[in-house]
């Protein structure tokens, strides 16, 4: 999936819009074109009939035209492996158009991104490829997920000090929560790292604005868009952080075990997050030989979202949204920990359980007798489920997945 052997030309020439479709496979009548298609119907995705799927922040399913995708580049891959995959090799062009499809997402370069597996990759990358030592410290919150902080934490081994501010499901006045991180920074504070949405709760964080503060004292900020992107409109320029990293697999609608890390250009004296390959900086898509068809369905998922529209979809996930708050805060015995409304808002509702009922047993209730999936919340959160319904969802789904939750809670 490298870049070795395509010369600037070649590489102008691909990314050059007309081009770009033909090289993408985006010929009228293609496997390709229906990929692109803004939102599948609800038989595009692979589900076990019956199964009321609501997820998404964990692991989002992808539709059949982007797994069509895939499977016609693997086996295209397989007619003549080394011809299609190195140089300018006719996968590997498709392949590293995949950064150029993620980027007019995003609203950057596509030299600025690089993909990874992950969003845990994204940020441990990231987190390794800062130039922090001893005596330096990195100021994020107690509400990120481990994925956000195993890089910080590896560097907490080797001097640099974490300040950790507590953030609590009724911080919901986005200034107050600004003033909180303006107030935990100290001179010494090298990095910001947050996330855009609370895996949680759901509760959208102002990053803009901590991207700001962070700016105007020279601090890094990285933002853990896990939960953000293909949920609602990110554009990274408009946040303004350095670093923003965020998975393929959930909001996006994209293959497993695919992600990014996006770094701004202005953060290259600071961060070094180098897949290693014949000394480029970033490399297309992986340090030595990647799986071409994988970033050939980022790419395809990306587009698909920017033609059915961030806004759109986030007008919808906020509508069924609603119906499962308000289907939850009516049965007896659960309580919210996300918002009911206001600007923090997102698709993901969370609501604690009596100590009664236990979380994981409910779970495997829904599952088992009803083929309703929904999250249970990590215990060391606290006892409750987390419902994320997106847009192949609707609003029988929610009614199914209430209707279950409470026969199971209060048998009724
Ligand atoms: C906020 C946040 N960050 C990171 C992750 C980890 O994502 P990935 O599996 O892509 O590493 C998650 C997963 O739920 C998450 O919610």
């Amino acid at each position: 999936m490298s870049r070795r052997g395509m010369s600037d030309q070649t590489r102008r020439t691909l990314l050059a819009a007309p081009t770009l479709a033909a090289a993408l496979g985006l010929a009228r009548g293609s496997t390709a074109l229906a990929a692109a298609r803004p939102t599948p119907p609800r038989a595009d995705y692979g589900f076990t009939p019956g199964l009321t799927y609501l997820n998404t922040a964990s692991l989002g399913p992808t539709p059949r035209p982007i797994r069509d995708l895939m499977d016609e580049a693997w086996n295209e891959l397989e007619t003549n492996p080394v011809y299609e995959t190195y140089g300018d090799g006719p996968l590997n062009l498709r392949a590293d158009a995949a950064r150029a499809q993620l980027a007019a997402l995003l609203g950057c370069a596509a030299d600025d991104l690089l993909v990874t597996r992950s969003t845990t990759d994204a940020m441990n990358t990231l987190a390794l490829g800062m130039r922090l030592g001893p005596g330096d410290r990195v100021l994020t919150t107690d509400q990120e997920h481990e994925g956000a902080v195993y890089g910080w934490d590896h560097l907490a081994r080797h001097g640099v000090a974490v300040d950790v501010i507590p953030i609590g499901p009724k911080d919901l006045d986005p200034a107050a929560i600004v003033r909180r991180f303006e107030a935990a920074c100290t001179p010494a504070t090298r990095v910001i790292s947050v996330s855009q949405v609370i895996t949680t709760t759901g509760h959208l964080m102002p990053v803009a604005e901590i991207a700001a503060l962070a700016r105007a004292r020279g601090i890094f900020c990285a933002v853990d868009g896990a939960q953000a992107l293909g949920q609602l409109p990110v554009d990274v320029k408009a946040i303004g952080c350095q670093a923003y990293a965020a998975p393929g697999h959930k909001w996006l609608m994209g293959p497993k075990g695919t992600g990014f890390l996006y770094l701004s250009p202005d953060a290259l004296d600071r961060a070094q997050p180098v897949q290693l390959e014949a000394g480029h900086r970033f490399i297309s898509n992986s340090a030595g030989t990647g799986c071409l068809p994988l970033a050939i369905g980022l790419g395809a998922a990306a587009e698909a979202l920017r033609q059915r529209g961030p806004a759109n979809v986030r007008a919808r996930v906020l509508a069924l949204r609603r119906q499962a708050y308000e289907g939850l805060a009516a049965i007896p015995g659960l309580t919210p920990e996300s918002a009911e409304d206001g600007a923090m808002i997102t698709a993901m509702v969370a609501f604690h359980l009596p100590p009664a009922i236990d979380a994981n047993d409910l779970r495997q209730a829904l599952r088992l007798k009803h083929q309703v999936i929904i999250k249970k919340v990590e215990p060391r959160w606290f006892n409750g489920i987390r419902l994320s319904p997106h847009i192949f969802n609707d609003e029988a789904d929610v009614d199914r997945a209430l209707w279950a939750i409470r026969r199971e809670a209060v048998g009724g």
